[in-house]
């Protein structure tokens, strides 16, 4: 299938080529992201199929200029469909597939080495060590066996991550709309976000961004959190209300902060920077408390993941193509609530 494929890295394209070698469609790799501009609405047209990232914004503006233009397919090279308008997509008749699940223990994972850096300092030993100091000063950490862990979120990621929490021997409270009975046998506890937050050691995210979830740590779930408690988000940015978090970690109440994910990534992450004055001052602020560590949307980064979404994406596409069910669509009315 004629595809566009939006934001793409060296990466991307190395591990798209080598899965397309079984599928045959007819890529084109733009390294812009599908923005609110005209240039890349300029790059989609005539393109059947487009294919899109995070950061790629897919809004009423684009859809309604690219539907007539012959766009029928936006396939998502990830999980989250939050930067798509599926509203105006389902109106238009385009149609909307992801990749649900790709290593969800990529993200678990991740999660896990951010608690251990914030806990341990891993990245301050290693600094410390190669400059011949070997002080154990400000260097404690404590024991993550016995903590009590907070989930929001237990599909996949989330489930993935409550069995690694139950392996280190931790007690793990969840929050789901759907809870899962399988975490339940295993040892998970469902509570209130209330509960959750007001007895959690370290809280970690695992659900989508919506208009329900949108901030769903803000000043007053924040202030809810233990004093000392570490929160942890690998989901989506809009989870949390940056300016409330910097002010709770600016109070001392928030022990940690693990970030891999940013309300505003979208003008920083996924590119090199360091020789370029960078003008988010949020992010500056965030990045100057010893007690906060953030990475760039890497926690989905291994390469098991990266051939998984590559084979899903193709064979989305293959299917689209070829008249069958989609299985990985994501529909409007699905997710609308
Ligand atoms: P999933 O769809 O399997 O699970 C999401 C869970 O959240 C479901 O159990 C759902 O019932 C629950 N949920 C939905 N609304 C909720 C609400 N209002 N309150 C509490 N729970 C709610 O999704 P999966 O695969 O586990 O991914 C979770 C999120 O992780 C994605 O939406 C995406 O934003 C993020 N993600 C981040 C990556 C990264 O590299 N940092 C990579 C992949 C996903």
């Amino acid at each position: 299938m004629k595809t566009a494929v939006f934001s793409t890295q060296p990466y991307d394209r190395s591990f798209f080529e080598a899965e397309n070698l079984h599928f045959g469609h007819e890529l084109t790799f733009f390294e812009s992201r599908m923005k609110s501009q005209p240039e890349g609405i300029a790059l989609a047209e005539g393109y059947p199929a487009i294919c899109v990232f995070v950061n790629d914004k897919v809004t009423d503006f684009h859809l309604r200029h690219l539907a007539p233009a012959g766009l029928k397919l936006i396939a998502l090279r990830c999980a989250g469909f939050n930067n798509v308008d599926l509203k105006t997509a389902q109106e238009l008749g385009i149609r909307v597939v992801r990749v649900p699940a790709y290593s969800p223990h990529a993200v678990a994972e991740h999660a896990l080495a951010l608690i251990m850096t914030l806990n341990r300092k891993t990245h301050k030993a290693y600094n410390r060590v190669r400059e011949g100091n070997f002080s154990l000063v400000r260097m404690e950490g404590f024991d993550v066996f016995g903590k009590t862990v907070g989930v929001i979120g237990t599909g996949k990621i989330g489930q993935a991550f409550c069995q690694i929490m139950l392996g280190m021997g931790c007690s793990v409270l969840a929050y789901d709309t759907y809870p899962s009975e399988e975490m339940t046998a295993k040892g998970v506890v469902y509570v209130s976000k209330e509960e959750l937050f007001s007895r959690s050691d370290i809280v970690s995210l695992h659900c989508p961004l919506t208009p329900e979830t949108h901030h769903i740590m803000n000043k007053s779930s924040l202030a809810l959190m233990k004093p000392g408690a570490m929160l942890i988000n690998t989901s989506r940015g809009g989870l949390v209300d940056t300016q409330a978090v910097i002010e709770t970690l600016k109070h001392g109440h928030l022990g940690y902060l693990g970030l891999d994910v940013y309300e505003q990534e979208e003008k920083l992450f996924f590119r090199d920077l360091s020789e370029t004055v960078i003008e988010d001052d949020t992010i500056a602020r965030l990045m100057s408390f010893p007690n906060v560590i953030v990475t760039a949307h890497q926690a989905f980064f291994t390469r098991n993941a990266l051939t998984q979404i590559a084979h899903t994406t193709l064979q989305n596409m293959a299917d689209f193509e070829a008249g069958k069910a989609l299985v990985n669509e994501v529909k409007w009315e699905n997710v609308k609530g």
